[in-house]
């Protein structure tokens, strides 16, 4: 079985002078969250961050957030969101061959496919840079295609920023893929897959791409108010910050976990 944990929308952001604070927000929330899943009994495999992982694309952002990532012992697979800068997030991971590899072009899709004990693990770039959309066009979409038509006979999880499937929030519904059908489509070919996993809502949620169980990620750092009326501005609230943690069989059986940042020890033991 693989164990594959997801930290989302982390949004490391620089203050003035382009420094990132030490006691910021963001940085303390990544730093709990760490150490919640150093505390886990069964420790992941690997670790896939589905975007805005710097709140401004800036290489001060991703140089910190590396950096607090660094006591985490398994691999780090980090992916874009529509806050990130694809080559400067690409700079700051270049120790991460799946990475360095994804791409030699200025601003080329960071996308790439690794295998996670037994488990593959695709990780798409839904961004369109300068914009809040997400989109996979055809050349993505191709990629997608050939990728999993490679290895058929892997449970596979699919990782993008963007969620495939509406939220219920309105105007997130609105920013979500402009296109979902296409990347639906390819997915349905590919019986493999056993997840679609997202960032991007910054809540936990469950929904269905064809035919597949599909989830969205908490927010290390801030939860989206569930406002299902919203048509406008988006709104945090207090809620806990959190992540997931995905069970993948051999088998293709696939269970996920929300869990909240904290302590995880046992209070007391139960019959
Ligand atoms: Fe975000």
């Amino acid at each position: 079985m693989a164990i594959i944990a997801q930290l989302s929308d982390i949004h490391i952001a620089a203050g003035r002078g382009g420094v990132v604070a030490d006691d910021s927000g963001p940085v303390r929330a990544l730093r709990a969250a760490v150490s919640s899943l150093l505390s886990l009994p069964a420790r992941p495999d690997a670790v896939v961050l589905t975007g805005d992982l710097a709140d401004g694309g800036r290489p001060a952002e991703y140089a910190r957030l590396h950096a607090l990532l660094s006591p985490l012992p398994m691999a780090v697979y980090p992916m874009p969101g529509n806050h990130d800068d694809r080559d400067a997030l690409r700079a700051a991971f270049h120790d991460h061959p799946a990475v360095a590899e994804s791409g030699v072009l200025p601003q080329a899709p960071l996308q790439y496919a690794v295998n996670v004990a037994g488990t593959r693990l695709v990780c798409c770039d839904t961004t369109l840079p300068g914009s809040p959309y997400g989109n996979m066009d055809a050349e993505r979409l191709a990629w997608l295609e050939t990728t999993l038509a490679a290895d058929p006979g892997t449970p596979t999880v699919v990782a993008t920023h963007h969620p495939p499937y509406p939220i219920g929030i309105p105007f997130l519904d609105d920013l979500r893929f402009i296109e979902p059908a296409g990347f639906a489509d390819v997915i349905g070919r590919h019986r493999q897959v056993v997840r679609v996993i997202s960032g991007y809502v910054h809540r936990g949620s469950v929904g269905m791409l064809a035919g597949r169980v599909s989830t969205t990620c908490p927010s290390t750092y801030r939860q989206l108010f569930l406002d299902l009326t919203s048509a406008g501005r988006a709104a945090v609230t207090g809620e806990p910050a959190g992540f997931a943690v995905h069970l993948i069989g051999a088998d293709g059986g696939a269970t996920t976990h929300f869990l909240p940042t904290g302590n995880f020890r046992p209070l007391m033991e139960v019959e």
